[in-house]
């Protein structure tokens, strides 16, 4: 049964405090919950109906008496409650059995929480809804041996010692907050610590705590959750508000990380690093992740959701602020611009298909069955671009005010993406944020991928250049039609000879300007008329992808080279070299090009080779313009894809680049490959990366002319490689390019590693996202789920084969004899009976099979016709495949 947005209706219940007591106990863990509860005067009078999932009932007391209650499904129900009352619940569960990984559970004989979205009713029965906030107190019992470090939000008040070995530690919760900010740890556990000193002089604790071994991985983790604190002070004046701030790891995750109050936990993947074992976009993320939960502390907790439609209220802003906090550690513009460029390409790569497909939905969705299938690239990439849109309408210093009367207006309350918008532009009220907000929301109301149509035309007698734009919106699931969208679209022109920027004058104003100027476009058309021009320029539009589109404008190639040999906007710069890309590619496509098709022409590889030999550029910015458009760019470019001609096309297109600029991959390689003493930062793990798509492309050669050289180095480099970026990527060139001496190499990487779980996965995860050569990595997939080291309900695990496989390896996933489709239905079945949420993440790699040619369309359609037809599915996963279906 969907829930709509539209049926919000305040709680008929408050809930004051909560008193929370847990003996803890892997196999039957005991939880006295007491609350000091009232009703809500505002709503009629109504029973009382707490949540709860998977919970054994004890007791029941009211005021301290045994009351009267009733059950309806999970939910428990008390009727005649005076106006405000203490109410006692005394419940068990069983953690060591919870393989679903929401509420409590046991990781490595560890308790951890995940209580976001409704984890909480899986630990008692409660309001589990975010609009009630209450103060917490908690009181964890368990074996000292066995659990020495007992955690939870806020402070630390009490501990001691309690008879038969147990001890015990109270916490209090300073801030009031939903019950998905929940959060206790008890284990054997060890902290890196630091204290730092805030701007008003106050003193913090942070902690990093993770297993014993693990200590030496945490350096970067800290490191970041410093930058962050000292960030968001200095950008937005958000202060930490608590004594002590704590990070904990666990190996068993569904997601990333979670904010809870005080007490963050996360994925090990996203805090163990040391140079050996992580690579430069391990630390990366590492910063990205610890930023965006830190953040959450103020976009998320001191101010959370008012119901979970508004989601992305927390998540959009959140990753907004993560973003900005990365670009601005980063030393240069160029490095800024590189950061940019991987947040687009994640959007356009993941979000632009979700946004296209059944699945699709507004960034403020309106009904959902399972909100556990609404943590999309939606809610929070697409929500991270609106909130980038207003602060492009606004100005930085006018983003800023908006911010600060945002959290002076809503802090300790439970909000709407309305409230957050009008925030925003009540700082600005001189903006065209403030002026188009109504239809400025639609950002939030309508789904799907704006597509603008843009058309130069230069009128020599008057000087002038017009450029027509045209916006559209396809039709998404529940919204045939859609009204225009408020789109910043940031523009400039360049000299077609000269390849310099033009000064801009749009017509009826007095002067010129110079660099980028931002339109505001509102309507279905419009035209901007640019004067004062000597002959036709060439026009670079959405500079810095300043709006979540698609834009078609037909540039010519001369155009595009112009682009990406001069453009000074470094986005556009890099589109442009992608754009030629894409269209060489889909040219392979058309014309049924076989595997020994040219594909891309002379002037193609010379400007590659230019920019790969353009001392002005940084190694970083020359990687992403050599990278070609992924598979998965490539087939949403197309209405009938052909998965196998989309993989040889490209593989094609990468074996030409690998020969036709061979001597330059050497150089690159010599030029690159010595980055001195570890560092992860911009510039050095970008030369890191450039020598390693240096080195890929020279085995990818050699594969072709046999020679022996480049993979033997490669061999070398693997084996001496001083850090772990340097060595996964000899080892990826070597399993990339199916050389003979990658299965050694693949091999003593095992060996090296065997104990280091993170490592591991990505041991997994190269081989089953491998290049396909004639069908050999399903069965490859296959032998791996049977590799002693594998295991299917640990997350990261099942994720590193199956999903590397059914999710990131299109060439591999989709065969012709449909073999990857059946071994796809058996796993989300298989997991949903595990982990409902890992399975229907699982479930969206079909997504996109109505677009699919034959024979793969009607195989695709039969195999999640399978899973739907399976009795007693999750709903989680039973939403995302009868999406699927009814999407045609
Ligand atoms: N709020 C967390 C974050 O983005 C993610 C929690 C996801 N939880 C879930 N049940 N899907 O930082
Ligand atoms: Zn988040």
């Amino acid at each position: 049964i969907a829930i709509r947005r539209e049926d919000y209706a305040a709680p008929a219940y408050w809930i004051d405090t909560v008193d929370l007591t847990f003996d803890l106990d892997p196999a039957k863990t005991r939880v006295l919950n007491r609350m000091q509860m009232r009703r809500n005067s505002e709503v009629p009078v109504q029973p009382l109906r707490l949540d709860g999932d998977e919970l054994n009932l004890a007791r029941v007391l009211v005021n301290g008496q045994g009351a009267s209650f009733r059950m309806e499904g999970e939910q428990l129900v008390i009727d005649g409650l005076p106006d405000s009352f203490e109410l006692e619940i005394f419940t068990t569960c069983c953690p060591i059995k919870n393989t679903k990984l929401m509420g409590l559970f046991v990781s490595e004989d560890t308790f951890f929480t995940q209580c976001e979205a409704e984890g909480f009713r899986r630990i008692t029965y409660f309001l589990d809804r975010p609009d009630v906030m209450a103060s917490y107190t908690v009181t964890l019992r368990a074996s000292k041996a066995a659990y020495p470090v007992l955690l939870s939000n806020g402070n630390l008040v009490e501990q001691g010692e309690l008879p038969e070995g147990r001890h015990f530690a109270k916490w209090v919760d300073p801030f009031k907050k939903p019950s998905y900010l929940f959060a206790l740890v008890a284990g054997k556990l060890v902290a890196r610590e630091q204290r730092i000193k805030a701007r008003n002089g106050k003193e913090h604790l942070l902690q990093v705590y993770v297993r014993a071994g693990d200590l030496d991985k945490t350096e970067h983790a800290m490191n970041s959750l410093i930058n962050s604190v000292l960030w968001d002070e200095a950008r937005f004046g958000l202060p930490l508000d608590l004594d002590r701030f704590m990070i904990v790891a666990t190996s068993d995750f569904n997601m990333g990380a979670m904010e809870n109050k005080g007490l963050n936990i996360f994925n090990t993947k996203y805090v163990l690093a040391n140079q050996a074992t992580a690579t430069d976009a391990d630390y990366s993320n590492i910063e990205s992740v610890v930023g965006h939960e830190y953040f959450h502390n103020w976009s998320g907790d001191r101010v959370t959701c008012r119901d979970w439609f508004q989601l992305s209220l927390k998540e959009g802003l959140t990753v907004f602020r993560d973003q900005e906090f990365s670009q601005d550690l980063c030393a240069d513009a160029s490095a800024r611009a590189v950061k940019r460029i991987e947040d687009v390409r994640v959007l356009r790569t993941a979000q632009f298909p979700e946004d296209a497909g059944p699945m699709a939905h507004p960034v403020r969705p309106d009904s959902y069955i399972e909100i556990s299938n609404f943590y999309t690239v939606t809610i929070y990439e697409k929500g991270a671009e609106v909130v980038r849109m207003m602060q492009t309408l606004v100005g930085r210093k006018g983003f800023e005010a908006g911010i600060t009367l945002y959290f002076e207006r809503h802090d300790g309350q439970a909000v709407t993406c309305d409230d957050f918008a009008q925030a925003i532009a009540d700082a600005n009220p001189e903006s065209e944020l403030a002026r188009l907000l109504p239809q400025f929301k639609r950002w939030y109301s309508q789904a799907g991928t704006p597509r603008l149509a843009a058309h130069g035309v230069y009128d020599a007698q008057n000087r002038s250049y017009t450029l027509s734009v045209v916006q559209s919106c396809p039709p998404t699931p529940g919204q045939p039609t859609k009204e225009p969208f408020v789109i910043p679209l940031n523009v400039g022109l360049l000299d077609a000879s000269s390849g310099r920027e033009l000064p801009l004058q749009l017509e009826g104003e007095s002067e010129a300007t110079h660099g980028t100027r931002t339109v505001v476009l509102s309507r279905a058309g419009e035209q901007i008329t640019f004067t004062g021009l000597d002959a036709e320029p060439v026009p670079s539009i959405l500079r810095g992808f300043s709006a979540p589109v698609i834009l078609d404008f037909e540039y010519t190639d001369a155009q595009l080279l112009t682009l990406l040999a001069n453009d000074p906007d470094p986005f556009n710069r890099w589109e442009a070299g992608q754009r030629l890309g894409l269209r060489a590619a889909l040219n392979g496509i058309a014309a049924l090009a076989t595997d020994t098709t040219p594909v891309l022409n002379d002037a193609y590889i010379d400007a590659m080779r230019s920019v790969l030999r353009n001392p002005q550029l940084d190694a970083a910015f020359k990687e992403l313009v050599l990278t070609l458009p992924s598979e998965t760019y490539i087939a949403e470019q197309l209405d009938v894809v052909d998965p196998q001609r989309v993989h040889l096309v490209r593989e094609a297109m990468r074996a030409q680049l690998a020969t036709a600029l061979f001597a330059d991959w050497e150089w690159a390689y010599e030029q690159n490959h010595d980055t001195g003493a570890y560092s992860p930062d911009p510039t050095s793990s970008g030369r890191r990366a450039l020598a390693g798509m240096a080195l890929n492309f020279l085995c990818l050669a050699a594969r072709a002319s046999g020679d022996a050289v480049w993979p033997g180095k490669t061999l070398q480099r693997f084996k001496d490689a001083g850090n772990m970026t340097d060595r996964f990527n000899a080892l990826n060139a070597l399993v990339s390019s199916g050389h003979t001496l990658a299965a050694q190499a693949l091999a003593r990487f095992h060996a090296i590693f065997k104990d280091e779980a993170l490592v591991i996965d990505k041991w997994f995860s190269l081989q089953a996202g491998a290049p396909d050569r004639g069908g050999d990595i399903l069965p490859l997939v296959k032998q791996l789920m049977k590799h002693p080291d594998f295991s299917l309900k640990n997350p990261n695990r099942a994720r590193s084969v199956i999903f590397s496989f059914c999710s990131a390896n299109p060439g591999a996933f989709h065969r012709p004899d449909a073999a990857g489709y059946v071994f796809w239905s058996e796993r989300v079945i298989e997991l949903d009976a595990i982990n409902p949420q890992v399975a229907a993440r699982l479930a969206r790699a079909l997504d996109r099979w109505s677009k699919l040619a034959e024979p793969y369309r009607s195989a695709a359609r039969e195999a999640i016709a399978r899973v739907a037809a399976k009795p007693d599915l999750s709903k989680d996963t039973h939403e995302v495949v009868t999406r699927a279906l009814a999407g045609n």
